[in-house]
């Protein structure tokens, strides 16, 4: 697997981290895909210190029987997409929470419980993070290039895919996508959680990728929605501060919003021929 660095987001995402979680979350699907098909994905992180955009190598070997899970989770892959919309009262049962705590730590990542105390305090970051983005033209140039684009486009985020807003969201701010607000005004508090590693390296955010898209799928596989809130762990000093909220022993890699909200458009799908190359000799060997 490698990286593509073209398609990097320079401002939100000066060091590349986001486009490794990106990544982790491709592999995770990749590791999935084969399980399902009863054989083991044996995976080298980084197998190569001079080639910086080759992720990974997976070699499938050994046929066993698929586990039953892994192919819950690698049938969620294509039901599983961002869903920006007012999500519905109704708390999400307990045992949902420990699994999805449960698919982060089976991949090496942490989903810590948050006291109230914390909620507020990151529900103040959010906004913090988020003015910061607003107010930096380089970010909104950027904003600009990615989002809002029309239904022909195959990536980034088409404008039909951002849904209504909703109205109040717990006092969790989302971005705006320019879309009409058409929310509930008694929008329900979403489950928000982070999603932390033990380090902050290039193998610690593939891996913090990997569990984003674990918890993810295992959302989608219980019936829930999801979204992302990126901007506190997009400005360095608000990831710093949500460093220092979470206790300090753990670097947040991103915040997801999880609930029950209304049916969203799908974004489109790159083609394989897009995505797919002839192996290395390394890949291939
Ligand atoms: C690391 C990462 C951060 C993201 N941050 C945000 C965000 O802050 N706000 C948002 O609306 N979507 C965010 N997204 C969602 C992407 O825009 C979305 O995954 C992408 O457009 C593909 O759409 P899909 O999730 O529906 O497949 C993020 C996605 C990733 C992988």
């Amino acid at each position: 697997m490698h990286a593509d660095p073209d398609r990097a987001l320079p401002v939100a995402d000066a060091d590349q981290r986001e486009l490794l979680l990106s990544c982790g979350a491709a592999l995770f699907n990749v590791r999935a895909a084969i399980h399902a098909l009863g054989a083991h994905p044996a995976t080298t992180l980084f197998p190569r210190r001079d080639d910086r955009t080759l992720l990974a190598v997976v070699r499938p070997f050994a046929a066993r029987r698929p586990d039953p899970r892994l192919v819950e989770l690698a049938d969620a892959v294509p039901r599983r997409h961002t869903n920006r919309t007012p999500f519905e009262a109704g708390s999400i049962p307990v045992s949902v929470v420990a699994e999805l705590r449960h698919a982060a730590e089976v991949e090496q990542a942490w989903l810590p419980r948050l006291d109230g105390k914390q909620l507020e305090g990151l529900r103040e970051l959010v906004h913090k993070g988020h003015h910061a983005q607003l107010a930096d033209p380089a970010f909104l140039a950027e904003w600009r290039q990615w989002t809002g684009r029309g239904p022909d486009s195959r990536d980034g985020v088409p404008d039909y895919a951002a849904g209504s807003m909703p109205s109040n969201n717990g006092g969790w701010v989302l971005r705006d996508f320019g879309t009409r607000l058409r929310g509930r005004p008694d929008d329900s508090e979403p489950l928000v959680v982070v999603i932390g590693s033990f380090d902050d390296t290039r193998v610690d955010r593939l891996r913090a990728g990997q569990a984003m898209q674990r918890v993810l799928l295992t959302a989608t596989a219980a019936g829930l929605d999801a979204s992302f809130i990126s901007q506190p762990v997009e400005v360095p000093a608000v990831r710093a501060e949500l460093r220092q909220l979470l206790g300090g022993g753990l670097w947040p890699q991103i915040v997801l919003r999880l609930g029950r909200g209304a049916p969203v458009p799908w974004t489109p799908r790159r083609s394989l021929a897009d995505v797919l190359m002839e192996p290395s000799p390394l890949g291939a060997s």
